[in-house]
């Protein structure tokens, strides 16, 4: 019986439950700003990203009204910016119909752009107490081994049936709580694979998968669709105190953002040569850089990269090109982490100290 786990898991929590920046105080907009952040980030990752969101954004309004490029700045290095975007156009709206105070209502929270059932459960639950749950893939695997489920977590309808028979579980009081307790019992007890700690596991004794001796080899999850392979040429074009910088097309893959300029595919140092001859530059020296890779949730970018030293960017500005003061870049342009392996060459530092990156 499911509903059985609810006591132990509650009583474990409240011993072993993590201190968390966003867990101190219970207020709408924190939890919101964490939740998002940790849809795709680890729990440490996300840790400074957060004490300096909310440092520089403290409201709903504030974020509201942030512009595109400070947005995108505070957020570099996490990956998947849509999420921001999403989080602001959501922001504007509920400082435009709720006076900047989310509503306490799953069903209007997901109305809200960037929040999903997931989301909306994780907030409604966690700010007011809401009895709803709030499914990610920890919760998803501790269900199917709770229950002994083979089947494919990733389908719908199986995401569907645990939420509902988790929804059947919730207490009036301490919902919160007890979906905190599955994020928490989820990656430090009930992780993935060979690792699991059923030793130090409050729902062991109840758990299908554990008495099966299974546990390993749950959940099911149908391999992921394979990524289409992107090859380019980055260029990190710069003289003493510049570089050159090129913002991103508005729609697509990691929009608005900066980027090096870059060539399709594998361009041979003589390509190279003749693209920036093309362009009026002569450099100085070339000298050919390690190559990189970056994965996204479909795309995995394979980039070789080139540093082209030339005597002097000045006047040789154009359309889409713009130059960086190499001292100040770093606080005035977004460069998403898929570079990391080429800012060094211009003394850029990606996100706030001591993050690690994610992708797109
Ligand atoms: N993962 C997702 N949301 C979380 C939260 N609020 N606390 C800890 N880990 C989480």
């Amino acid at each position: 019986m499911l509903k059985n786990i609810v006591r132990p898991l509650l009583a474990w929590y409240e011993k072993n439950k993590r201190d968390l920046p966003w867990r101190r105080e219970k207020n709408p907009y924190y939890i919101w700003v964490s939740e998002i952040m940790l849809q795709q980030t680890r729990v440490e990752a996300v840790k400074p990203y957060f004490e300096r969101f909310i440092a520089k954004l403290p409201t709903v309004e504030a974020l509201a009204a942030c512009p595109e490029d400070g947005l995108l700045k505070l957020w570099e290095g996490l990956g998947y910016y849509n999420r921001v975007r999403n989080m602001q156009r959501a922001a504007r709206r509920v400082t435009e119909k709720y006076g900047g105070r989310l509503p306490a209502d799953v069903k209007l929270l997901r109305e809200l752009p960037g929040i999903g059932e997931y989301t909306a459960g994780a907030i409604a639950s966690i700010v007011w107490d809401i009895p709803v749950p709030a499914v990610d893939g920890n919760v998803l695997r501790i269900w199917a081994r709770l229950t002994a489920s083979r089947d494919d977590v990733l389908r719908q309808s199986v995401r569907r049936r645990a939420a509902g028979e988790l929804a059947a579980v919730m207490p009036k009081k301490g919902s919160g709580e007890l979906n905190q307790a599955f994020m928490d019992l989820g990656s430090s007890v009930c992780v993935p694979g060979e690792q699991a700690g059923c030793d130090r596991c409050p729902l062991a004794f109840i758990c299908e998968a554990h008495k099966k001796g299974i546990t390993a080899k749950l959940p099911v999850r149908k391999k992921a669709a394979s990524r289409r392979l992107e090859a380019y040429t980055v260029l990190v074009v710069r003289d003493g105190s510049r570089v050159a910088f090129r913002k991103r097309p508005a729609k697509g893959l990691l929009a608005g953002l900066y980027e090096f300029p870059s060539l399709p595919g594998h361009a041979s140092g003589e390509d190279v040569l003749a693209f920036l001859e093309g362009r009026g530059l002569e450099p100085l020296y070339i000298e050919r850089l390690e190559p990189a890779k970056h994965i996204f949730s479909h795309i995995e970018w394979r980039m070789e990269g080139y540093l082209v030293r030339v005597a002097a960017l000045e006047d040789r500005e154009s359309e889409d090109w713009i130059f960086a003061d190499t001292g100040t870049a770093e606080r005035e342009y977004p460069l998403p982490a898929a570079f990391g392996a080429y800012t060094s060459y211009i003394n850029i530092r990606l996100g706030p100290a001591g993050a690690r990156k994610g992708g797109e």
